[in-house]
């Protein structure tokens, strides 16, 4: 393959890169929650039944923020059944996933969580089949001192001092007619606009998200948008986008060229709020929180069938799922002025990068990949220009070999590499224009024998991140030697 150019400078700057894109979300399904997380009758299990192995594997990807309850969970919650003296609180049929919940886990062991953790808690509200005012009296029984009703119910809880949750989610996937309480635009728009106030007026410092479309597939898609965010208006600080890939069709090439599908949904969601705050001839500007992404589409196991946390949506990962999920948070990147959240569905088990079987847990490719990434998350985002060759995607379109993002950190550049070639080594050069590069540190790669290699409870090493030592620092540049279908992180230092 040709050489591809990757030309950079220090003084183009995209934007800081809010660590938030690297958060992730924890939602009452299948044994995200229970058996994930939560276990208290395992032998991982702390003192307060959460589980010490699968905390280890999540404290390495230092996620900032965890988007909870749900999902499509969010839109048949009350959240008053997850509060309170454990033996008391009641078992109920769960309907977004037909299972039995327990309400074991609750606000107060969720938000015990993310202290431990070091998570920003992010709460979806439930707009489906709840109401705004218990909406409000949530962020209430979070965030209000103690002297009112619903505040009192914390202490009571064992919580004196208000928690604090800075960010709520507007309720969940509204345009889709699975979600339970499901509405046409206008409709969700008032239920929002009434909860957003009035959560507002219970804290002024939170911060909202909006609903957005739930997909790009969606007829709602951008008028649904346009029309929410019209209607909210300058409540809504934040927007939210989902998108889950596939390779149903068997197409790699094409399946890793879904970046530009990304890359495209961002900037037409952008698009729609600068048109709307245009419109509104507002300052504020909403900006985009895509809360739910990943690549799911070989397990779609979504009955629970009436039993407590059942197997559901349980999909295996292997290398080209873990250069797609490279290339999300390329896209984030690339994007950084205006993707400020999002957060990866899921973190245990249900869509996850990591999996756990009775006293077991294994690490699926795709952890590899977010943990390089997390790493090397401080920092400003850099405009890139990259000059090689590329291919054209079946119906992504056309892309270059080499996938990449960078971020600045001081006198230390990451440089994210993806090469999309199936057979081909991608040499790559990096050139910084106004500085030069005078050494490599902590270079690592993921990659494996073919697109289908994962790890497995037989074989849970094949695909992990390893030190990457094919990289040449010399005449004010590096050159790089990327083997066919790997996921790089390099850092160097510039002077
Ligand atoms: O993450 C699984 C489900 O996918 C979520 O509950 C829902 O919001 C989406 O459709």
């Amino acid at each position: 393959m040709d050489a591809t150019t990757l030309h950079l400078h220090t003084g183009f700057v995209v934007d800081e890169v809010d660590p938030r894109i690297f958060g992730g979300f924890l939602e009452h399904m299948g044994r995200c929650v229970y058996e994930g997380v939560f276990e208290p009758g395992s032998s991982h299990a702390d003192e307060h039944g959460f589980r010490r192995d699968v905390l280890g594997a999540l404290a390495r990807l230092e996620m900032p923020v965890i988007r909870y309850p749900g999902g499509n969970f969010a839109s048949g919650y009350h959240w008053r059944d997850g509060i309170g003296p454990k033996e008391a609180r009641p078992t109920v049929r769960e309907l977004a996933w037909q299972s039995i919940e327990t309400n074991q886990f609750g606000t107060e062991e969720f938000l015990q969580l993310c202290r431990k953790l070091d998570w920003t808690p992010m709460l979806s509200v439930n707009l489906g089949t709840g109401s705004p005012e218990e909406a409000r009296d949530w962020v209430e029984y979070c965030n209000a001192p103690a002297g009112t009703r619903n505040a009192d119910l914390r202490v009571e809880a064992g919580s004196p001092e208000p928690h604090g949750v800075p960010l709520w989610c507007l309720g969940n996937e509204m345009d889709g007619p699975w979600q339970l309480g499901h509405v046409p635009a206008a409709e969700y728009a008032i239920r929002a606009q009434q909860a957003a106030k009035m959560m507002k007026d219970v804290d002024r410092s939170i911060e909202l998200v909006l609903c957005g479309s739930c997909g790009v597939q969606m007829p709602t898609y951008m008028d649904w948008d346009q029309e929410v965010l019209g209607r909210v208006g300058g409540l809504a600080d934040y927007i939210s986008l989902h998108r889950y890939v596939d390779n149903r069709a068997g197409d790699t090439p094409d399946f890793l060229a879904v970046t530009n599908a990304i890359d495209r949904q961002i900037e037409e969601m952008d698009a729609v709020c600068r048109f709307v705050q245009a419109k509104r001839k507002s300052p504020k500007r909403a900006y985009l929180c895509f809360d739910e992404w990943n690549v799911w589409y070989k397990n779609m196991e979504m009955d629970g069938a009436g039993k407590h946390a059942p197997h559901l949506i349980e999909e295996r990962y292997n290398l080209e799922d873990a250069l797609v999920v490279a290339g999300f948070f390329n896209s984030f990147l690339r994007h950084a002025d205006v993707v400020k959240i999002a957060n990866i569905a899921q973190i245990v088990n249900v869509i996850a990068p990591i999996q756990t079987r009775g006293d077991e847990m294994l690490l699926q490719s795709i952890f590899h990949v977010f943990e390089m990434y997390t790493k090397r998350k401080q920092g400003k985002a850099l405009r890139l220009a990259v000059d090689g060759p590329g291919y054209d995607g079946t119906w992504n379109g056309h892309v270059h070999y080499v996938d990449t993002s960078a971020v600045l950190d001081g006198d230390r550049l990451h440089v994210f590499v993806s090469n999309r070639s199936l057979a081909e080594a991608a040499p790559l050069r990096i050139a910084v224009a106004d500085c030069d590069i005078v050494g490599a540190s902590q270079c690592e790669i993921v990659t494996g024998p073919d697109a289908k290699a994962e790890n497995s409870w037989e074989a849970p090493d094949r695909i992990v991140a390893e030190p990457f030592d094919d990289v040449r620092v010399g005449g004010g540049g590096a050159e790089v030697h990327l083997p066919p279908l790997c996921v790089a992180a390099l850092t160097f230092e510039l002077a």
